[in-house]
């Protein structure tokens, strides 16, 4: 285990610096529609057709009960908004989220929040995130950063991606930000770089455990018995032995926390068309996994959250085998795309945030509709 620091202050460190042609392809749905509707639009109305078909309007008549005084309910405004075409879901591309700046949440913007903003925050905050030093962990650890975290600790296997990872978010954020290089299999390492962040923060306030490989298109009848063992190891024994340690170290400070592990869809369903047993198994063991924590660990204010994302468009995905399966992916998704790399920002700021305070044992998918299907 090795460990870099990212701060200003610590100079001694090392300064991070389904049958083909898929029949189902048909069933792609339109984008959403939204109406442009910029003020507080209260009631919406529509008219059926007595065929019950949806009659397009053109224009959508609002009204508005206002706390102004100038409308009240038995008088509001009315008025009509035009309505434009629906357009496809803007799919940001991963440079452009990767170039992104990452501004983090004055303290002073932060006290002048409605309280229910600040308890969406991770105001103070130590996060540690596995896998960030890419893909969706990485944008979750940016996010975090955003939403007000103190300091991001980030363990990975990949030395020069954590690195680079924890020095760009330092520089971009101006946070602490800290690398150990731990491998998620190496039970020792883990505590000892746990340990280390005790040392340095006290207990960690919030776990996004992200770490995690993916094997695919391998039959069962053919699969590597050594292979399966090792995805195993790393997707679900990985996330054991990550919670593990940081919730001892919760537990021993008496202190409340969020365990936010990232499971997948897959652990759900069984995707279609690549064959992926094991990795289907590993991720429905890390969703029971964080059920079998959350009850275990209430009594200790520790709450264990899965995410469940679909496909997503990281470079696990990004493989030049897996083109024409995506093609199928899309389809039989109903936003009719794959993931963007900050599409599980959001939920992993609520998860770890104290907003979400009586959530516990909950999987919440991330998938574009995918599993409605
Ligand atoms: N990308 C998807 O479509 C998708 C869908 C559902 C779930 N997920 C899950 O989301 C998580 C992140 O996926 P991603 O797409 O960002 O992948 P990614 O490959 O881009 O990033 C994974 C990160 O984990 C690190 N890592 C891998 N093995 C490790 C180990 N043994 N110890 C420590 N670090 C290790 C890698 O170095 C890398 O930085 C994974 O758990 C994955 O199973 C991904």
């Amino acid at each position: 285990m090795s460990f870099s620091v990212a701060r200003s202050v610590m100079s001694s460190a090392r300064v991070a610096s389904k049958a083909a042609p898929f029949a189902r392809s048909a069933l792609a749905k339109p984008a959403a529609f939204r109406a442009p509707v910029q003020s507080r639009a209260i009631s919406v109305t529509s008219r059926l057709s007595a065929k019950n078909e949806v009659i397009k309007e053109t224009e959508v008549p609002v009204s508005i009960y206002s706390p102004d005084g100038k409308s009240t309910s038995a008088n509001p405004d009315q008025f009509n908004i035009p309505v434009k075409k629906g357009s496809a879901a803007a799919e940001a591309s991963a440079e452009d989220l990767a170039n992104a700046d990452v501004i983090p949440l004055d303290p002073k913007v932060y006290k002048s929040l409605p309280p229910t903003l600040q308890k969406m925050s991770v105001m103070g905050k130590v996060i540690v995130v596995t896998g960030g030093a890419r893909g969706l962990g990485n944008h979750m650890a940016k996010a975090c950063a955003e939403a007000g975290a103190k300091a991001l600790v980030i363990f990975d296997a990949n030395q020069e991606l954590g690195d680079e990872a924890a020095e760009e978010l330092h520089r971009k954020s101006g946070i602490d930000v800290v690398f150990f290089k731990v491998d998620v299999r190496d039970g020792n390492a883990i505590n000892a770089a746990v340990q280390q962040v005790v040392d340095i923060y006290g207990a960690p306030d919030v776990l996004v455990n992200s770490a995690g490989i993916a094997d695919s298109n391998i039959k069962a009848e053919t699969y590597d018995p050594a292979m399966f063992r090792r995805l195993i190891d790393i997707n679900l024994t990985g996330s054991f032995l990550m919670a593990q340690s940081v919730g001892r170290a919760m537990i021993a400070a008496n202190k409340p926390g969020s365990i936010i592990l990232v499971a997948s869809m897959s652990g759900s369903i069984v995707n279609y068309p690549q064959e992926q047993s094991c990795y289907n198994a590993s991720k429905a063991g890390v969703i029971q996994l964080g059920k079998s924590l959350a009850a275990e660990w209430a009594k200790y204010d520790i709450r264990v959250n899965c995410i469940s994302p679909g496909y997503m468009d990281t470079a696990m995905n990004k493989v030049p085998s897996l083109d024409a399966q995506k093609k199928i992916w899309k389809s039989l998704t109903p936003q009719n795309r794959l993931g963007a790399v900050d599409d599980l920002n959001g939920l992993c700021v609520f998860l770890a945030s104290d907003a979400s305070g009586y959530m516990t044992g909950s999987n919440v998918a991330i998938d574009g509709g995918y599993t409605l299907y």
